[in-house]
């Protein structure tokens, strides 16, 4: 099953007029000549589309870093002309996320692109998210934790997650059978956490098991997050 929640159907459409709205106010912060880095979800779907139109209407040049198969598709069926981190490094990331605390600790992954994602907003001279009000939370770790796995070393990395207190969870996939399947060729494991004390400390730990690709935690990275209130969009910077 995918992490992200079932909600009602009029709940949705206030979501995604949230969505489109923190997209909105994003790609009117991008500037001429630079390069971005796009994320992946329905929040960064949103922000490619509009940049796409800053591109048509106004003639802008603007070059693209996509984050998966999905943000690279949509960029380049919105005429965002691409480049790579070989060549480009990010002026500014534009991406979503699933959770976001109080001091900017994000979950990410709840697309299974996290381990691109991770890169490419790391490397990054500004990271900005976006999400609607539903993400802001005082504690990270309702969402779990995605962690994108080796398939062969599924079995070892879960018994690990296990002796660290998580509950793991092989993410199922939709319209196939069996498990999703990363970008990468990868298993995405969903690692349900009581509590996460210090996110800094587990994204460490997580990630220094055998086998695990990157985890879903982004730790201290994002520099601003525009946030989809009723009142408006919040932001908030890193102090
Ligand atoms: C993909 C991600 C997404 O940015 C995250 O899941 C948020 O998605 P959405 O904007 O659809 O709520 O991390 O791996």
């Amino acid at each position: 099953m995918h992490p992200k929640k079932e909600v009602a159907w009029e709940v949705v459409e206030l979501v995604d007029n949230a969505k489109r709205e923190v997209a909105s106010e994003a790609a009117m912060m991008v500037n001429d000549g630079e390069i971005l880095g796009l994320g992946t979800g329905s929040t960064a779907h949103y922000f490619i589309q509009k940049l796409g139109n800053r591109i048509k209407n106004e003639e802008i040049e603007i070059m693209g870093i996509p984050t998966s198969y999905q943000s690279f598709f949509l960029a380049r069926d919105c005429g965002i002309p691409l480049t790579t981190l070989d060549e480009h490094l990010p002026d500014l990331a534009v991406d979503g996320a699933d959770e976001v605390d109080p001091d900017l600790n994000l979950i990410k992954g709840g697309g299974a692109a996290h381990t691109l994602e991770k890169i490419v907003d790391s490397a990054a001279k500004k990271f900005l998210v976006i999400v609607d009000e539903s993400k802001k939370v005082k504690k990270l770790g309702d969402f779990p934790v995605p962690l994108e796995v080796i398939p062969s070393a599924y079995r070892p990395v879960t018994e690990l997650v296990k002796k660290m207190g998580g509950l793991p969870s092989l993410r199922m996939a939709q319209m196939k059978d069996g498990p999703v399947i990363t970008d990468n060729n990868n298993f995405v494991v969903d690692v349900q956490f009581k509590e996460i004390l210090d996110p800094q400390e587990l994204e460490i730990q997580l990630n220094n098991i055998p086998g695990v690709l990157e985890n879903g935690i982004f730790p201290g990275i994002a520099d601003q997050v525009l946030v989809a209130t009723s009142d408006g969009v919040e932001s908030i910077k890193k102090p």
